[in-house]
């Protein structure tokens, strides 16, 4: 039997949505037709729930249908170890629809692959809730009319709440335009904004801050909007008198439609990381008059960044949109029930799958993610996308969407395997194509599945230990010269080469200045905090603040300078510092962006065939510090001579 699952907001096109709105309208017919009847849902909460589960449960008996449930899933099998595959696949054969939701990133999506039902995602970890999106548009579309061109403001918790990602993802489709307000280290992950701006053509421009000053919080609001009036400036110097043009063309006086508050996610947080500021939404936004006409939503429960003020005021409309849980969500039932009955197979668009032929392969780095805490329930399978910040290759993991960077790659015919660089590109998509493609975690995996690795040209040194220890004394002594406010320095390398040289950097100052300025590194496809305190100790300190600091930003070579742009944009979307400075060690001269650092330790203009490494030592045992250049050889072309000599052997 064919059967459709909801477990992403991506899983049903806007017209669908239509359709499920339309449905919803007719909530009594639906009911009196008891759509439903004989059919049993069974609701699996392994998280606690008021909203959602009754709305649903309330739902399916309105639809005329039955519902069975483990009141607790800690007194269920999960207890004694049951994995969601087992229980997705038992439960699945007691009920017609399972309606999940689960504290891991993906599990429902793993569920979902084990059941003979139709799946419905009501929330899994800090991913995605789409039914909650569907209340969320429903409700938005009821008070506004139409979802296209209005501005909804996002607050609060938006790198955990799911219900955010739902959400942002749907306004962008329906082409509205989204501010986010994030409260301090809680932004959007990169993963989602990567994907606003790539496939949905959103660009990003701050938001004036006196338009938002009635809600309290220490970030910048962004705005994010389909068309490209206000689009990032690309900086070809990075001091102050750049940042002060970027934020003269703040927008401003925009019209806010709606205010989305969430809650802080605290049981998603690391103890110590939960403090700070966050926006809140009092009397003082109830008596602004550019509020007059905005609505203000909550996916609720709240705590307390809605004042009860607002319960009494037209705007706060929160209790409604609850309440369009259950319309909503018996369209969804019958329309996921009719699914059921025709022949059509939902089509997948999007970027190509990777799964390793290999049994060690790539390793989701999200430590939430289902693949990480129960790999029996899940096959590891990534998309894959080249022309990641630099050229770099990114898989995407199907379950929680996270993001991460290919190291190394392998080919499984000829055993051998490198480093990943942009000039493979093209090598590996043939691989790909071919289904020939290994990634690896780490060479030791690599070589214990006997790949040798393919060869380079022969290194030269370029800069030795001495002239490095130069590089950053002179850089030091420049970044001071330069420094306004020693005080407010803050010294980010992007991992991982440029945190060793941030630190090293941080060292020399001290030496020259006897303060230690703060360090943090900045991680362009990391899973967790992006940018975060680079010392053991204080790990779990509160998140970094930037605003008002003096930042320099550190790496250890730049070329194409993507991977500083990206880095730069996610300092301006976690605060406003008062300057950002680029230093590098090395600079290759090619550029396809305009950026220019303004600290470089040595230019060393070079192909992209040539790669240029910079080697520094991490504990005093390794191998000097230097830095060489070699070129390197296409896979491909050695690969071809032993394809050839095959072919020798068995001329096709
Ligand atoms: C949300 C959830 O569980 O993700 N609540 C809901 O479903 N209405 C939001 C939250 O818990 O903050």
């Amino acid at each position: 039997m064919f059967r459709r699952n909801f477990l992403s907001i991506a899983d049903l096109t806007n017209a669908e949505i239509e359709e499920i709105f339309a449905l919803a309208d007719g909530a009594q017919t639906l009911r009196s037709d008891r759509v439903a009847n004989g059919q049993i849902m069974a609701t699996l909460f392994y998280e606690p729930s008021t909203r959602t589960r009754l709305s649903f449960e309330s739902a399916m008996h309105r639809l005329g249908g039955s519902v069975i449930s483990c009141s607790d899933m800690k007194s269920s099998s999960t207890a004694k170890g049951e994995t969601v595959a087992d229980t997705a696949k038992v439960v699945s054969s007691y009920a017609d629809v399972l309606v999940v939701r689960h504290y891991w990133d993906g599990a429902v999506k793993a569920m979902a692959e084990h059941a003979d039902v139709p799946v419905i995602n009501a929330g899994d970890g800090s991913h995605e809730h789409p039914s909650q999106t569907l209340c969320d548009l429903y409700t938005l579309r009821k008070e506004k009319g139409e979802l296209k061109g209005l501005t909804v403001v996002i607050c609060g918790d938006l790198k955990n709440g799911r219900t955010i990602h739902s959400l942002v993802y749907a306004l962008a489709r329906f082409g509205a335009n989204v501010v986010t307000v994030a409260a301090n280290g809680m932004e959007l992950p990169q993963y989602v904004l990567e994907r606003l701006e790539k496939e949905y053509g959103y660009t990003l421009a701050p938001v004036a801050s006196d338009d938002l000053s009635a809600v309290v919080t220490e970030t910048d609001a962004l705005y994010l909007t389909p068309r490209q009036p206000h689009q990032l400036a690309l900086f070809t110097q990075l001091d102050s008198t750049m940042i002060q043009s970027r934020f003269n063309t703040m927008v401003s006086g925009l019209r806010y439609d709606a205010f989305y508050m969430t809650r802080k996610q605290k049981e998603r947080m690391k103890e110590g990381t939960t403090g700070g500021d966050y926006p809140t939404i009092g009397p003082r936004f109830l008596s602004e008059q550019r509020f007059k006409d905005t609505v203000v939503m909550h996916p609720l429960p709240r705590v307390d960044e809605l004042s009860p003020e607002v319960d009494k005021d037209r705007r706060g409309i929160y209790f409604k949109q609850a309440a369009y849980g259950v319309p909503v969500r018996m369209a969804l039932l019958k329309f996921l029930f009719n699914q059921r009955d025709t022949k059509r197979m939902p089509t997948r668009r999007g970027p190509a799958a990777y799964q390793s032929p290999e049994p060690l392969g790539p390793q989701c780095r999200n430590p939430n993610c289902i693949t990480v805490m129960e790999p029996p329930s899940t096959v590891r399978k990534f998309d894959i996308f080249t022309g990641g910040p630099g050229g770099a290759l990114i898989l995407g993991c199907i379950y929680c969407d996270h993001r991460f960077k290919v190291q190394l790659v392998g080919h499984i015919k000829s055993k051998r395997y490198c480093a990943y660089d942009t000039g493979l590109a093209d090598t590996v998509k043939e691989w790909l194509k071919k289904k020939e493609l290994a990634i690896f975690n780490s060479i030791k995996e690599a070589e214990e599945l006997s790949y040798e690795p393919y060869k380079s040209g022969p290194q030269r040194t370029i800069m030795d230990e001495t002239e490095i220890e130069s590089a950053v004394r002179d850089i030091s002594r420049q970044i001071l010269g330069d420094c306004q406010e020693p005080d407010r320095l803050l010294i980010l390398g992007v991992r991982s080469k440029g945190s060793y040289l941030a630190q090293r950097i941080a060292v020399e100052l001290e030496n020259q200045r006897k303060t230690k300025p703060e360090v943090g590194e900045i991680e362009i496809y990391g899973s967790g905090d992006e940018i975060r305190r680079l010392s053991a100790a204080d790990a779990d300190a509160a998140p970094l603040n930037l605003k008002d600091r003096e930042v320099v930003l550190v790496d250890d070579v730049i070329y194409t300078g993507r991977t500083a742009r990206t880095a730069l944009s996610m300092i301006f979307r976690s605060g406003r510092p008062q300057s950002v400075r680029l230093a590098v060690l090395v600079d290759r001269g090619h550029r396809e962006v305009p950026l220019k650092p303004n600290y470089v330790g040595k230019n060393i203009p070079s192909s992209e065939r040539e790669r240029v490494r910079v080697k520094l030592r991490e504990s005093d045992y390794g191998e000097k510090d230097k830095v060489v250049i070699y070129s390197i050889i296409n896979p491909n072309e050695a690969g071809q001579a032993e394809i050839n000599s095959e072919r020798t052997v068995n001329p096709d």
